[in-house]
């Protein structure tokens, strides 16, 4: 049979709803994200990464899961994460970000008992540390005192950042740490679903992201703004593009049908931290062109602005290397992904669709 005849595969899984869950529902018709029963509105740059995480978490890790309680947990574990993956960290200097976190999320035994919370410090203390030593700099030890956010900007630049960028830094933790059953998500819910360890299923969702139609889209958006340069040139640089076939970074979403509303979130935190106001008009631009010639080109498909194009601006403004910014996005969603893996193990089975099987049948 040829491919695409079959009738009932669902392409993409598009639609299919695969999961119940208590911890988000992203509604794509109102542009919406609710987080364990909290707009996002109503929680980001008002509430902490360790709060929202505490929040995550509940039910499903057993353990002091208070703001303060797990500011200061996770701020140990960040040491123990930092000492544990010592006798690795050499070894990154050859690999990208992602892949060296990728190795050092290796040093989380399978049996580790605060696993979510190693996990978590892990991400950050690892990719900071990956940075610094590809940047031929030797890796600077974590605060416990600190907050994850600012802790983890003192990690990768060396020096403690001013109270408005650790705050703008929590606020895009909050904001994308967790969002239904993305790709990366699901990816965390299939290796949980197998009875594999959380080291596993959080080492495969990272795989996951990693790929520039999910994470890893921050850092091509940037590159994407290098190759339009003046913002004329804007609209004829991105037809030409969609024209042959290119996929414009930031924009688009297999759920939302309007803006994604963590958008406008992020580039209120870019407008507040008032880095290059330039910088953001420019974009502004971009964007408007953008979405002008997605409607021209695309009518069939509403195709919006979603989180990763003012991230890359956010990121950018913050200092991090272009490189790491799919790495910043991993920091924030391993506490999504370790929910997701625990409430699957908590409750659901075995994850096996059906395929539809079009190659030859044996002779005879
Ligand atoms: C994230 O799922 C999540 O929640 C993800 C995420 C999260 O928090 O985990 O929100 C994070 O991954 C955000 C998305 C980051 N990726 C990008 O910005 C990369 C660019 N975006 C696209 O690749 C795309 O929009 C996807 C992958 C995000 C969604 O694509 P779909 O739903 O699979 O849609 P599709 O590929 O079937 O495209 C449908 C049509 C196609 O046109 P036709 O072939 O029908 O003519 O829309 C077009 C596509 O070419 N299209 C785009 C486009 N996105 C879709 N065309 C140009 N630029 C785009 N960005």
């Amino acid at each position: 049979m040829p491919r695409g005849e079959t009738s009932n595969v669902a392409d993409g899984l598009e639609n299919v709803v695969a999961a119940e869950t208590v911890l988000s529902k992203v509604d794509g018709e109102a542009g919406v994200l609710v987080l364990r029963g909290h707009l996002l509105q109503d929680i980001a740059g008002r509430r902490s990464f360790e709060w929202l995480t505490g929040l995550l978490w509940q039910d499903f890790v057993d353990r002091p899961l208070g703001g303060e309680v797990l500011r200061r947990d996770l701020g140990l574990a960040r040491e123990r994460a930092f000492a544990q993956m010592s006798d690795l960290l050499p070894a990154t200097c050859r690999l990208s970000p992602l892949g060296a976190v990728r190795m050092l999320l290796a040093a989380v035994p399978d049996d580790a008992a605060d696993a979510p919370l190693l996990l978590t410090a892990s991400v950050a203390v690892g990719l900071a540390a990956a940075i610094r030593i590809r940047d031929g700099k030797p890796p600077v030890a974590p605060d416990p005192q600190s907050t994850h956010a600012a802790d983890f900007l003192r990690m990768l630049k060396g020096t403690p950042p001013t109270p408005d960028e650790a705050a703008a830094l929590d606020t895009y933790l909050v904001t994308a740490a967790d969002h239904g059953l993305n790709a990366s998500t699901f990816t965390a819910r299939v290796a949980a679903s197998t009875q594999a360890s959380l080291t596993d299923a959080v080492t495969a969702a990272l795989c996951a992201l990693k790929g520039p139609l999910h994470g890893g889209a921050p850092g091509p958006v940037l590159d994407m703004l290098d190759a339009i340069g003046p913002a004329e040139n804007a609209e004829a640089w991105l037809d030409e593009a969609v024209m042959r076939g290119d996929r414009l970074m930031g924009f688009g979403h297999r759920i939302y049908r309007v803006q994604d509303p963590r958008s406008d979130v992020v580039k209120a935190v870019v407008e507040r931290l008032n880095r290059d106001i330039g910088r953001l008009h420019y974009a502004e631009a971009v964007e408007q062109a953008a979405l002008a010639v997605l409607a021209k080109r695309k009518p069939n498909r509403s195709l919006q602005t979603n989180l990763e194009f003012y991230t890359a601006l956010l990121l950018e403004a913050l200092g991090l290397p272009r490189d790491a910014f799919t790495g910043a996005f991993a920091v924030a969603r391993v506490v999504g992904w370790i929910a997701h893996a625990l409430e699957q193990q908590a409750g659901g089975r075995l994850i096996r669709p059906q395929s539809a099987y079009i190659g030859p049948m044996p002779r005879g």
